[in-house]
């Protein structure tokens, strides 16, 4: 068996699938999966199909390389929130707009990004952030987006119950943006995972008061992210209806046709494009002890009840080869000493799968690593591309 990664260099390897990484490291330690042509694929995908700029929400996963396969794919704009995510978008795509998203900064992120990193793009959600951005910013050139606050409407993760302005708010904010002369947009974020293409028209029906309230020459809308993943059992409707209700919630608020649109997916881009090679430590009855949980990759499930799919993976020479037996549900737990690292949906597999198989669950590559802690010494460090099609989440 290799050894945890802690002493290797992260690994570039690339297999053909899992079963062929597994045949070859046999490893111990989970190991992180990129899949860059599904992550273009889709980015690809989303880039012809929104009607305006795709700008990747970067804390959805942060690594260089995914930021890199989004840029091949045609992304050129990246959602950041703090120096950390500017610095990397700026590391690994020197020519791509970084756009500083938070609605909350320090004084010493703002001056770090104007000063350092030449960022001209903020968002706000109160006069007193502006305040802030005007007097800590040099530069004159700036472009400030005011986040409003919309109804959710089916996302699993709500957002606006801590960032976005009313409606009145947003129109004092944006009239001062007017009055220093700086280019003005509006944002908001219907929630992470919505279910509902209807919650984008919605938004809109709440910004409508808003463009038409301010004095400011808004020229462009950002329409945030929420864009679902299909996690399994949970289908989701396509991007185009999404699509669809932004641009007719556009022209039902009255807003021209020709105030640009800006969508931040984050989930939506990268999800698939990863997946976790786990090993199994322990069995006890129907119940797995893996080496990744939910305080590690595979937190997802345990604050939104997404199911993630997930395979067997037993190389040839393995607990007796292939297996053909019939599929039963398990309990996973993670790593940790903690009992609340336990999964809240159970993993469908072989009945007979053993200490030292190898289970690939898909669908990690949003908030999978971003979220993952380093409790009780556990964490993956190991990366590794296949060339395969990911686990099916049917
Ligand atoms: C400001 C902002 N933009 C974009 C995103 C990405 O959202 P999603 O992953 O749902 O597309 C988030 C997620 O929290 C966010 O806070």
């Amino acid at each position: 068996m290799a050894d945890n990664p802690v002493t290797e260099p992260r690994s570039r390897r690339r297999f053909s699938d899992a079963t062929a990484l597994a045949a070859a490291l046999r490893p111990s330690y989970p190991v992180y999966c990129f899949r860059p042509h599904k992550v273009r694929a889709v980015a690809r995908h989303f880039v012809e199909t929104f009607p305006g700029k795709v700008v990747y929400a970067v804390k959805c996963n942060i690594e260089p390389r995914v930021l890199g396969w989004l840029a091949e794919a045609g992304v050129t704009a990246f959602d950041t929130a703090s120096l950390t995510e500017i610095a990397a978008v700026r590391e690994r795509l020197p020519d791509a707009d970084a756009l500083f998203m938070h609605p909350v900064k320090s004084r010493a992120a703002i001056l770090a990004a104007d000063r350092v990193y030449d960022v001209s793009t903020y968002c706000v959600d109160s006069m007193a952030e502006l305040e802030k951005v005007l007097q800590v910013a040099r530069r004159r050139d700036l472009k400030i987006f005011v986040r409003v606050a919309t109804p959710g409407g089916g996302a699993a993760f709500e957002l606006s119950i801590k960032f976005g302005a009313t409606q009145a708010e947003a129109v004092e904010i944006l009239d001062r943006v007017a009055e220093e002369g700086l280019q003005a947009g509006i944002a908001f974020h219907i929630g992470s995972q919505c279910l509902n293409p209807r919650a984008f028209r919605t938004a809109f029906a709440v910004i409508a008061d808003v463009w038409r309230g301010t004095k400011a020459d808004v020229r462009e809308i950002d329409v945030g992210g929420g864009f679902p993943v299909a996690y399994a059992g949970q289908p989701v409707p396509p991007l185009e209806d999404f699509v669809t209700e932004i641009v007719e919630g556009r022209r039902e608020a009255g807003i021209d046709e020709d105030v640009a649109l800006l969508c931040e997916p984050g989930r939506a881009l990268v999800a698939d494009g990863c997946s976790m090679l786990c090993q199994v430590h322990l069995r006890k009855g129907d119940r797995l002890y893996l080496n990744d949980g939910v305080y590690g990759n595979l937190s997802e499930p345990y604050w939104s009840r997404v199911r993630l799919p997930a395979r067997l993976i037993r190389p040839e020479g393995i607990n007796g080869g292939v297996s053909d037996a019939p599929l039963q549900d398990f309990t996973i737990f993670g790593p940790t000493c903690d009992g609340n690292d336990l999964l809240p949906t159970p993993f469908r597999l072989p009945a007979d799968v053993s200490e030292g198989d190898w289970i690939e669950v898909g669908q990690i590559g949003a908030y999978g690593a971003a979220l993952a802690t380093r409790f009780n010494g556990f964490f993956a460090d190991a990366q590794v591309e296949l060339a395969d099609e990911p686990p099916d989440t049917a």
